[in-house]
């Protein structure tokens, strides 16, 4: 299989030529809910997740980046239902993230509040078997812990086995992750000729995060081609499948410009 390169076809082709066991990470997101017009593009989720889990090495992911559309009054739980195929096909749903928008997009949402958000679900083949963390300061590093803690639930015990411990100076971050969207998503102009970009940072966080150095990571709706360009910034290997060839064109005049080595191949 040929890598550091987008396949212009359904990504369902794409999975049946792929040796299985090949990708570290997955990291996508799909055209749910017709929200918006790719070209009239569909996709069956249950084949896809059958698809992946088959293809991804024992202890990688798939992150999957969905929200709801809101139809008739109720939310479609589209993200659900994909997590319980993802589930269904093998997966566990080891982690689920959120993509909280700092700027959402101004709308009338009715007797609703502002919609934020997005899930970004971590789904594994077995335990992750890369965790590089995000972290962020402590604000009582070096104090000792005490016997409890101020929770939003009041006082909370500690366990014995960590009264007296020193506090860390960084601990993760929570798995709420806040993006600018809209224009702050990227610099290159031509990646905003798709209609619905990743935030380069998402792509960053979650690629950094699941995989090291010469893994090989996935895009199976490669649209502008956000996570061929951060994978590559990232010394990571990448492929990626889109149906569009319209979209193919732009993603690669976009990654054109980072791409200084030839395609890789990898065995298999
Ligand atoms: C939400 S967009 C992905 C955008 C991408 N994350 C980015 O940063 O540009 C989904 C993409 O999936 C493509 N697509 C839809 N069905 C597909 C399929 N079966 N196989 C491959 N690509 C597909 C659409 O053309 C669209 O570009």
């Amino acid at each position: 299989m040929e890598l550091n390169r987008i396949y212009n076809e359904n990504c369902l082709e794409t999975l049946s030529r792929m040796p299985d066991d090949f990708v570290d990470m997955t990291i996508t997101s799909p055209p749910y809910d017709d929200l918006r017009d790719y070209n009239g593009y569909h996709f069956p989720v249950e084949d896809i997740a059958a698809g992946l889990f088959a293809k991804t090495k024992p202890g990688g992911v798939v992150v999957w980046v969905v929200a709801d559309r809101t139809v008739n009054g109720s939310e479609s739980l589209s993200s659900f239902a994909h997590a319980i195929e993802f589930n269904r096909a093998g997966f566990r749903v080891h982690d689920t993230m959120i993509y909280a928008k700092k700027n959402p997009i101004p709308s009338d949402c009715g007797k609703r509040y502002r919609q934020c958000f997005e899930y970004m679900f971590c789904f594994s083949k077995g335990q992750p078997k890369t965790f590089n963390p995000i972290t962020e300061p402590t604000k009582s590093a070096g104090q000792k812990i005490t016997a409890f803690r101020i929770t939003s639930g009041g006082r909370g015990n500690v366990p014995d086995e960590d009264i007296g411990r020193e506090i860390k100076s960084v601990r993760k971050v929570s798995n709420i992750f806040f993006y600018n969207v809209g224009t702050s998503s990227s610099k290159d102009k031509i990646a905003f000729e798709h209609p619905a970009i990743f935030p380069e940072q998402l792509v960053e966080d979650q690629i950094v995060t699941w995989t090291d150095e010469g893994d090989v990571v996935y895009d199976c709706f490669m649209g502008s081609g956000t996570t061929a360009k951060v994978a590559q910034l990232k010394n990571r290997l990448w492929l990626g499948s889109e149906i569009s060839a319209q979209y193919v064109e732009i993603a690669e005049k976009r990654i054109g410009a980072y791409l200084a080595q030839p395609s890789l191949t990898a065995s298999g």
